[in-house]
């Protein structure tokens, strides 16, 4: 949907300049997306996870926003790349992921389209959560949002299907992130993504456990995740803080 650019201010400070894509003109939704994510993200208490927002507007008819600059990979291109850092920082990023998204959901804030390539991971080994085009406030219960974008691989069946939702979907990405990150794998078998999805999608298709790929997880952390990747939301984690609760505990954070 946008451009990055790499610019630097008057008082030479590098910044990420954010350029809506040609391809979005005025009869789409897309500037309608960009705007309602640069709202979400203006709004939003700085956190060490989160990209920080400094300015937005139009120029040419072009919708841009101004965003804190990251130096580093997205988390797609570091796994092509089989970046050595990878592994180092595995778990450090799962916590990093979780503690921005807790954030996000204490602010009232669902990402809705968390996934490898809108998680920046810093030269330092920090993660950064991008992309707020398809974030929503979260609802008081279960709603039916007009989503128009997102990745069905990483989102929950009821986001997939059009049913109601709310932060519960990005607790099941929060999963199948995660899994993937472990097993360099989806949760959901098949040669093609529509083999994949169609998987994933089906109520009583039973996720391959991420230690039989990696028997280094531990047993408990293979429960969280399966518990974030439960089909009906009601089964799964409510909050992300109650993920980050189990989170910690597993991984030894105090
Ligand atoms: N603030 C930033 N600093 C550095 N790189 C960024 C920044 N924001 C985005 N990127 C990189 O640009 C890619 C695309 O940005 P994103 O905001 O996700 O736009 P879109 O997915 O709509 O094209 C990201 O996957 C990330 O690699
Ligand atoms: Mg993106």
């Amino acid at each position: 949907m946008a451009t990055i650019w790499l610019v630097t201010d008057p008082g030479d400070r590098s910044l990420a300049l954010r350029v809506m894509h040609d391809s979005f003109g005025s009869g789409s939704n897309g500037p309608t997306l960009f705007r309602h994510g640069c709202e979400i993200m203006a709004k939003l208490a700085p956190h060490r996870n989160v990209i920080t927002f400094h300015d937005s507007g139009k120029v040419s008819g072009r919708e841009y926003c101004v965003l804190q600059y990251v130096e580093g990979l997205n988390l797609r291109e570091m796994n092509v790349r089989e970046d050595p850092m990878l592994e180092e920082i595995l778990s450090d990023m799962i916590i990093d992921l979780c503690a921005g998204l807790v954030h996000l959901h204490g602010q009232g804030i669902m990402h809705l389209d968390l996934k490898p390539e809108n998680l920046i991971i810093s030269r330092g080994g920090i993660l950064y959560l991008c992309d707020f085009d398809t974030a929503q406030a979260i609802p008081d219960t279960p709603t039916k949002f007009d989503r128009k974008s997102g990745t069905p691989l990483y989102m929950a069946p009821e986001v997939v299907n059009g049913w109601r939702f709310d932060q519960r979907a990005d607790v099941y990405s929060f999963g199948v992130t995660v899994y993937e990150m472990l097993t360099q794998l989806k949760p959901f078998e098949g040669q093609t993504s529509k083999e994949k999805l169609t998987n994933q999608l089906n109520p009583k298709y039973l996720i391959r456990k991420p230690r039989k790929f990696n028997p280094n997880i531990p047993a408990l952390l293979e429960e969280l995740i399966l518990k974030c990747l439960e089909f009906v939301p009601e089964k799964r984690y409510l909050t992300m803080g109650m993920v980050a609760r189990d989170l910690y505990k597993v991984m030894g954070v105090h």
